[in-house]
């Protein structure tokens, strides 16, 4: 067994980190390093590493936030960009990183660590549960009908964020497992999104945050948020325009799919494997309340 050590990171091995990143999710180094370094969230200490024999080898990042939880919004950590260099997956590496860094949190200031993809085994073995599932749906752009005459829907400009920031926090800030969006938080959402629409009536009522690949004819809607089904229809409609998109993967929220249905609008559930939110106790004292939480985290918030 080689000598196996768990650490932050200093200064001088970020690259080194940054590249077994690279390495595991076949990223180009140099794009990655821009978007690395100048992440508004970056922070060495919650960076981990796991070093063999002296070098880095698995890795993962640490994200503090505070997630809604019935009335609390409870101090969380999620975990991201969890990475082994692919020469020595499959040996241990990434479980014993993970398990010495969760061993390092219990008792700290975190209810609980919560981490979200589409592989769960591995997490799973290692006693993390399901407490949510991230629901989508497909939807045809060719099933929302014409753009009415006098569209409501337009891209939103600086002026509008303000306002945007304000609909979140009265309709899904207040969901079930939605992070709490601190000024940092929101500046990585603006970081990632690509393409924001609002709907106006008198005033910016909705607003929609797409991610789509130019090549692809799929555009996902990371975040919507709308008055009335109508209102919905005319986003989505919008950001079929806007991406020259076919298919728009939308995110379900209470009674989205029935109401889109109730329009004529036909709803498929994505086919690929489910996106799940897992969680680890960190102070046992929430276990109860997240063991059976039922977790919604917008596609905009995953670490
Ligand atoms: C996922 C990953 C970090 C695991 O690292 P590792 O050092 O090989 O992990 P371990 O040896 O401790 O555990 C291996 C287990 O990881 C799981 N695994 C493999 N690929 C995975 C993936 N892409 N996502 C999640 N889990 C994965 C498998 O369950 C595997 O168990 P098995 O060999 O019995 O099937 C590594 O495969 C990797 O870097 N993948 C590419 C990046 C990635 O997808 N990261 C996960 C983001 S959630």
């Amino acid at each position: 067994m080689p000598r196996l050590e768990v650490r932050v990171p200093l200064e001088y091995e970020l690259d080194q980190m940054l590249q077994v990143m690279c390495d595991a999710f076949d990223l180009p180094f140099d794009a990655a390093k821009t978007v690395f370094y100048t992440d508004p969230c970056f922070d060495i200490t919650h960076k981990r590493v796991l070093l063999a024999e002296g070098r880095i080898v698995s890795c993962l990042t640490l994200v503090p936030a505070r997630m809604r939880i019935g009335a609390d919004a409870l101090p969380i950590v999620g975990v991201a960009g969890v990475a082994t260099s692919p020469e020595l997956q499959g040996q241990g590496l990434a479980s014993h990183l993970l398990k010495q860094t969760m061993e390092s949190l219990q008792d700290g200031p975190y209810a609980a660590a919560i981490l979200v993809t589409s592989s769960p085994s591995l997490y799973k073995r290692l006693g993390w549960t399901v407490v949510g599932c991230d629901t989508r749906f497909w939807v045809q752009a060719d099933a929302l009908g014409h753009k009415p005459a006098r569209p409501r829907v337009r891209r939103a400009t600086e002026k509008d964020w303000p306002r945007i920031e304000e609909i979140h926090s009265r309709t899904l800030g207040l969901h079930h497992g939605a992070l709490i969006r601190d000024r940092m938080r929101w500046d990585y959402v603006r970081r990632f999104v690509q393409t924001v629409l609002v709907c106006r009536d008198a005033t910016v009522s909705g607003y929609a945050f797409l991610q789509h690949d130019e090549a692809a004819p799929l555009c996902r809607v990371l975040e919507a948020e709308a008055q009335s089904p109508r209102a919905l229809c005319d986003l989505l409609r919008a950001a079929a325009e806007a991406t020259g998109a076919e298919v728009l993967e939308v995110p379900e929220a209470p009674g989205r799919i029935d109401s889109l249905e109730s329009m004529g609008i036909p709803c498929d559930h994505v086919q690929e494997a489910p996106v799940t939110v897992l969680a680890i106790v960190l102070r046992e004292e929430h276990g109860a309340a997240l063991r059976q939480a039922e977790l919604a985290l917008s596609p905009a918030d995953h670490f």
